[in-house]
């Protein structure tokens, strides 16, 4: 199975985040939108997994969850690689230093699990959007001014590791909670 580790919203700030992109989904883009209910801020991607081994790997997230639940801030709208040719459209997550140290204990965590640590910088975000395979260069023409002008932010309590799983359906992936580990909640 296809596993994750993520951080999950509560429903009213995914519909936050949902009703400030409407004058984007109104644009004609060639973006296919997360439904809101599959909003999540993905913290280690686990690839393929064998099932056996997830019970190691919750044992791994509960002793990553020691440290106490926190706030995040959600703000400003981005794309990997770039705005005017996006691939990943995207809402900012502050990366404040509780949420990089719990990112920094899962991969050491995780790495005894012989998962591969993540080398590159931590850029934590949560995508709104993935351009379709059919948009041409110039569809985002403009992109760049709209993003910029939308103004958005809330604070979210990371207060529980997630362990995601990711099932590819006809209109696209579907994510369900395999676990719930609180933070905080290790004696
Ligand atoms: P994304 O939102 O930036 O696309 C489930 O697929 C989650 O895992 C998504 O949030 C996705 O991030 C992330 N993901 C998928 N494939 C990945 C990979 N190869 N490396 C890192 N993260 C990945």
């Amino acid at each position: 199975m296809r596993l994750f580790v993520a951080f999950n919203l509560p429903e009213h700030d995914r519909d936050e985040i949902h009703d400030c992109c409407a004058p984007l989904r109104e644009r004609d883009l060639p973006l296919r939108w997360i439904e809101p209910e599959n909003y999540h801020v993905t913290l280690k991607f686990l690839g393929q997994v064998e099932s056996d081994r997830v019970v190691g790997i919750e044992e791994a997230l509960a002793s990553a969850s020691d440290s106490p639940p926190f706030d995040v801030t959600l703000s400003g709208f981005g794309a990997f690689p770039t705005i005017r040719r996006p691939r990943v459209l995207w809402l900012g997550v502050d990366a404040a230093p509780a949420l990089r140290s719990l990112k920094q204990d899962l991969e050491w965590k995780l790495s005894d699990l012989d998962f591969e640590r993540d080398g590159r910088t931590f850029h934590p975000h949560l995508t709104l959007a993935r351009a379709r395979p059919d948009g041409s260069a110039g569809a985002f023409r403009g992109l760049d001014e709209t993003v910029a002008s939308m103004d958005f932010e809330c604070d979210v309590a990371v207060a529980s590791l997630d362990l995601m799983r990711s099932v590819q359906t006809a209109e696209g992936p579907r994510y369900s909670v395999l676990s719930s580990i609180p933070l905080g909640a290790a004696d």
